[in-house]
């Protein structure tokens, strides 16, 4: 099976979990890059609004074309306003999941996971809608908007309720 790992992250909690799983798993990383920037208040006003109302950005290069070659995908994003970052938005409008294998892992500061649920049976909707399998969610702990919650923290949290439930599967 060949994977591959679709990612966005603005403070990095979401690429270090994305580079420590495609390690682990031997997947191609595929980062999702905006057109446009997002930095400081402004940017994070900016991006919280977009997110409650489910827009989608304008990315850089061709992801999809990437993703086409794998079997089986990797959804890894914040999660911004209780929802999907407009890019990963943006991914998975135009993405052809037939015949793939999906899974999301999403990163965020609330750490009972608020708003996965919904988020999760979202994104369960498009990848199915589209013919793809959805195997599942999970939702990781990282840091409040704009923080880093350290490399080992997250790895930590992908070995516990990730990784060593694929181990025992
Ligand atoms: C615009 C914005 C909205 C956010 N909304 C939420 C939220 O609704 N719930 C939550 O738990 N965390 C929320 N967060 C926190 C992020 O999910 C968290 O900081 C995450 O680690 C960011 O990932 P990244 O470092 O890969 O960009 C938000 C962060 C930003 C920037």
């Amino acid at each position: 099976m060949s994977l591959g790992v679709v990612f966005y992250s603005r403070s990095n909690n979401t690429r270090t979990g994305a580079e420590y799983i495609a390690g682990k798993v031997k997947a191609e990383l595929i980062e999702l890059t905006e057109a446009n920037g997002r930095k400081g208040l402004g940017g994070f006003i900016k991006s919280g609004y977009q997110a409650v109302s489910g827009k989608t950005s304008a990315l850089i290069g061709d992801p999809w074309k990437e993703a086409d070659k794998h079997s089986a995908l990797y959804l890894m994003t914040p999660i911004w306003g209780g929802k999907t970052t407009p890019a990963m938005n943006a991914f998975m409008q135009n993405a052809d999941f037939k015949g793939k294998m999906v899974t999301a892992i999403t990163f965020q500061a609330d750490e009972k996971g608020a708003g996965t649920k919904v988020t999760y049976d979202r994104i369960r909707q498009i990848v199915e809608s589209s013919g793809g399998t959805f195997v599942g969610g999970y939702a990781l702990h990282s840091a409040a908007p704009g923080r880093f919650a350290g490399k080992e923290y997250i790895e930590k949290q992908l070995d516990e309720k990730y990784l060593s439930i694929i181990k025992n599967s």
